[in-house]
């Protein structure tokens, strides 16, 4: 059947994420999912629906609340990137940063600079205004001084899908040269607080004092993701326009979540909580250590991650090539699903033999089970 639609030029080359498309069967009984990047349920706050203003009901401003915004400025200070409480923007997720950067700054054939690999659905918004990308990594940046793409869009910290953190000097180094060269620094920042080992984690964007630059951070990872809510801070330049986009989006985000995170970050034993947090994922991530020694020892290489939520895993030998998306449907029929490394690259031949695994959700039993039938799968493929 032939569509009727007159759809935008941007929609025509509208495809859905392919992780959405895993979420969408992980669901089934019995699966197990090592897929998205969704935290254990058992780590959520016990939130207070009854200690929420009814005020909280009411529309309100499109910044955010003014006291949860004072809070974040005062988290950011503690980081080193002192901000008035003015610059900083709530965010419904901080996903939709990423849509509103993109809206702001990207037309079709912009140049975006983009870690190899990357976090994928930052790739699909940056796609779908019509990025032309340019690659770099924390080590080799030579290419953001040749191409002076608009933005660089970095995950600096515990990254996704990697897990790579930058080291100070690497920081510093990437901060530079976005400023030296105009290039707007954009710096994603959801994993911070699911920190296993000590690591230089001061924001990049402190390093910025004369360009524009923009931190977004996340509720979703150290509280609960169907918050929807996130926050971003900026130089000043930049507050008013994202602000404007914001409204046009969305008006503002959800008061109900921003009432529900406030408590949680007013809360006396939150340094608690997220010490606890930090001391379950540590020992999740240990756990799930063992079983890749266990099932993957001689098939896939891999760093332990110091933080955040996934082991990145590079199959050996002749698997090395291989094209993990095609290993999939064989994964989903033995119950098993994990992400293709190839989604997470902006290039179409990258990613070849890679796998994101997340260690967070599946517990222990289930991570067992998981790996041995994935590592069945890729033995297959060999
Ligand atoms: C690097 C990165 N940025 C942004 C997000 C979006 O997070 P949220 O919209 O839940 O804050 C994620 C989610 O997994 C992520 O991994």
């Amino acid at each position: 059947m032939t569509s009727s639609l007159r759809l935008s030029r941007r929609a025509a080359d509208l495809h859905a994420s392919p992780i959405r498309d895993i979420l969408a069967v992980v669901s089934r009984p019995g699966m197990v999912s090592f897929a998205g990047g969704l935290p254990a349920a058992e780590t959520f706050p016990d939130f207070s629906l009854a200690a929420v203003p009814r005020e909280a009901a009411q529309y309100g401003a499109s910044e955010g609340d003014w006291a949860l915004r004072e809070r974040v400025a005062a988290d950011l200070a503690e980081r080193d990137l002192p901000v008035p409480p003015t610059q900083v923007l709530i965010l419904s997720g901080s996903q939709q940063g990423i849509d509103l950067v993109a809206k702001l700054f990207v037309d079709p054939g912009t140049p975006v600079a983009v870690e190899t690999p990357t976090y994928l659905a930052a790739l699909q918004v940056f796609r779908f205004f019509g990025a032309r990308f340019v690659e770099f990594s924390a080590q080799d940046h030579t290419s953001l001084v040749g191409a002076r793409p608009t933005v660089a869009y970095v995950n600096p910290t515990f990254q996704n899908p990697t897990g790579y953190c930058y080291t100070a000097d690497e920081r510093a180094a990437l901060a530079a040269t976005c400023e030296r060269h105009g290039i707007v620094l954009f710096e994603d920042d959801p994993y911070r607080d699911l920190c296993y080992e000590a690591c230089a984690r001061r924001p990049l964007c402190a390093n910025i004092a004369q360009g524009s630059w923009i931190y977004q951070g996340s509720f979703s990872k150290s509280l609960a993701p169907g918050l929807r809510l996130g926050y971003l801070a900026c130089s000043p330049d930049l507050l008013p326009l994202l602000t404007h986009l914001k409204q046009a989006a969305d008006l503002h985000s959800n008061r109900l979540s921003q009432a529900l995170v406030l408590q949680a970050l007013d809360d006396p034993a939150r340094a608690v909580r997220s010490a606890r947090l930090n001391a379950f994922y540590r020992e999740r991530r240990d756990g799930f250590a063992a079983l890749l020694d266990q099932h993957f020892g001689d098939l896939a290489d891999w760093r332990l991650p110091a933080g955040g939520l996934f082991f990145w895993l590079q199959l050996r030998h002749e698997r090395a090539s291989l094209d993990t998306r095609a290993l999939l449907p064989r994964a989903l029929e033995r119950q098993v699903a994990f992400m293709p490394g190839e989604p997470f690259f902006a290039s179409e031949h990258g990613g070849r033999g890679c796998l994101r695994l997340n260690f967070s959700h599946a517990a222990p039993e289930a991570a067992a089970r998981g790996l041995a039938a994935l590592a069945a799968v890729v033995r297959e493929a060999g």
